[in-house]
């Protein structure tokens, strides 16, 4: 396994859409899988797209979390050719990050739950259901295939920052809810 380089900001790669896997059973994209699972891990990120390894592809890989009381887990979940569909229409706002946008954070809507559907890296069909923190990790990592990042979906910039100023941010945004 490899450690590959992660594109950041501004690199092309990040903004032109990924195109659909074709032949999941090639021992190169197997590698590619390989790879990011290791490169995700090393960056301690919970999910990757491949377009994020300079690879546009429609290959994501994500941790799998499940946050129960008397269970909190995950492992990795490999998914080519990933389509969600949302389940219901509560939205959920929390603040998130991007391996290809280090030190920033921004307060993004996202889905409570979605389904996904795609194939499994041999190739399989894999269907599932996701919620919260899962759930957001999938929607960002389908964004990467389709060219979006995460302040596209922003519908308040104000609610952009740096990580080590976020806690200054979340008091203002407290403030500003206790005055509406
Ligand atoms: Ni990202």
């Amino acid at each position: 396994m490899t450690i590959r380089t992660i594109a950041r900001l501004g690199h092309p790669v990040l903004i032109n859409p990924a195109t659909v896997v074709e032949s999941p059973g090639d021992p190169e994209l197997q590698q590619l899988i390989d790879d990011m699972i290791e490169t995700m891990a090393t960056a301690d990120g919970i999910g990757l797209a491949a377009p994020q390894v300079h690879e546009s592809r429609r290959v994501i890989v994500a941790r799998r979390i499940v946050e129960r009381p008397e269970r909190h887990s995950s492992d990795v979940i490999v998914l080519l050719n990933p389509i969600l569909t949302p389940l219901g229409d509560e939205m959920i706002e929390a603040f998130e990050g991007c391996l290809s946008i280090p030190d920033l954070r921004g307060y993004v809507p996202r889905y409570r739950r979605v389904a996904f559907r795609g194939f499994d890296r041999q190739g399989h069909p894999l269907i599932g259901e996701a919620e919260d923190l899962f759930a957001r990790i999938l929607q960002h990592e389908v964004d990467h295939l389709d060219g979006i990042l995460f302040p596209m979906r922003m519908p308040d910039l104000r609610h952009l920052a740096l990580a080590e100023e976020l806690p200054h941010l979340r008091d203002w945004m407290e403030e500003q809810r206790g005055r509406s």
